[in-house]
């Protein structure tokens, strides 16, 4: 019998490129989702990519009832990758109490109900936020390095989650966890039938950048090239979707094996190691594509940290995972998706 994995959030971005990696490794997969930013049809790309439809409903995890309602329907789901989130910065500025209410009460849902299962095992999705602006002498950024003060409520709810499932694997013998800090992912998977879908005006720099290369905007904003960086630019570790995925079904393999001595609460970077400037990622996109991006330098984004890249070491030794796909393949893969959607040949 193949084990049943809860995901939370699974039609959103990762967590659809997380569907078809643990269907790919013989996992059967049960979506909890209630669409807030995300579309049933990516049920009918992971099907065209994996030729598995994965179970799904519309649940909000953030209800306690609904939620434990579903669950009730699977008492043999012991694990569960958890997605279910609000995850844009600014928004999480104007709206703390809705940040702070979905994400939190969703991932205490989870918890609840899992931990009266036996050997229970819950994946979360992390942010690389927790870190803050991490001082120079901890960069590259390992496990280690200081949780530092977060400027948004966003990054303050992967904050106060990791520390609510740390406190419950204290209290909970039947549960255990891992926390993955995501560093920034871009790219779609390489069939073009998943992607990143932004909501109106993208925040973050690689549907800026696909967007401005489709015409849809006319030019982009580079914010800042005054930083203490070669080129004056922020400089970020920017990890493959499908890279990411593939961390999430080796975390889980980890956590579910018996034979394997891991600690009941472990945290790991999940990123390349490898930091590049903003202007270092438009000048490969166009090399790439050989489509020009217009851009200006304008002033900093408040809030932005000058420099983030992972120490992936820990992950690389214990999860046996690294990320492989070149950068110039990522760059490709998020230009496909974005002329799929725009209808551009
Ligand atoms: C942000 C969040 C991070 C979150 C991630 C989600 C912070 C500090 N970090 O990361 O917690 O997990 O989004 O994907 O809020 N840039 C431009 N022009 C643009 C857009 C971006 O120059 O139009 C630059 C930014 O200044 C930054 C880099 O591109 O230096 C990456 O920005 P972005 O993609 O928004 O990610 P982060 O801010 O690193």
């Amino acid at each position: 019998m193949k084990e049943k994995i809860l995901v939370t959030g699974g039609t959103g971005y990762i967590g659809s490129h997380t569907v078809v990696e643990l269907i790919n490794s013989g996992f059967e997969v049960v979506i909890a989702d209630n669409l807030a930013n995300s579309s049933e049809e990516v049920l009918n790309g992971i099907e065209q990519i994996t030729g598995v439809r994965p179970q799904f409903a519309k649940i909000d995890c953030a209800s306690r009832e609904e939620l434990c309602s579903f669950m009730s329907d699977y008492p043999d789901i012991r694990c569960a990758i958890h997605f279910a989130a609000y995850k844009a910065v600014g928004e999480s500025v104007e709206k703390p109490l809705e940040y702070y209410r979905n994400n939190l009460d969703s991932l205490i849902n989870v918890i609840d109900i899992l931990r009266k299962r036996e050997n229970s095992v819950i994946v979360f999705s992390s942010s690389c936020t927790v870190y803050g602006d991490p001082a120079k002498e901890d960069l590259p950024v390992s496990e280690d390095a200081p949780i530092k003060e977060t400027p948004s409520p966003y990054g303050k709810t992967k904050q106060m989650s990791e520390q609510i499932i740390k406190d419950s694997v204290y209290a909970y013998d039947n549960l255990s966890a891992v926390s993955l800090r995501y560093f920034n992912p871009v790219g779609a998977h390489p069939s073009a039938l998943i992607g990143e879908l932004p909501l109106g005006v993208p925040q973050n720099l690689m549907p800026v950048i696909t967007q401005c290369a489709a015409g849809v905007r006319p030019s982009m904003k580079v914010f800042g090239t005054d930083y203490n960086t070669r080129d004056g630019s922020c400089i970020r570790d920017y990890i493959y979707v499908c890279d990411l995925a593939k961390a999430h079904v080796a975390a889980l393999g980890r956590m579910m094996n018996p034979l394997i001595k891991s600690d009941r609460f472990e945290v790991f970077n999940i990123g390349t190691g490898k930091g590049l400037s903003v202007l270092e990622i438009i000048g490969i996109f166009e090399k790439v594509t050989g489509i020009k991006v217009p851009h200006e330098i304008t002033g900093r984004r408040e809030g932005d940290a000058e420099q983030l890249w992972a120490d992936p070491r820990k992950s690389n030794e214990l999860l046996g995972w690294s990320a492989s796909t070149p950068v110039e393949d990522v760059v490709a893969s998020a230009w496909r998706w974005e002329k799929r959607i725009r209808n551009i040949s």
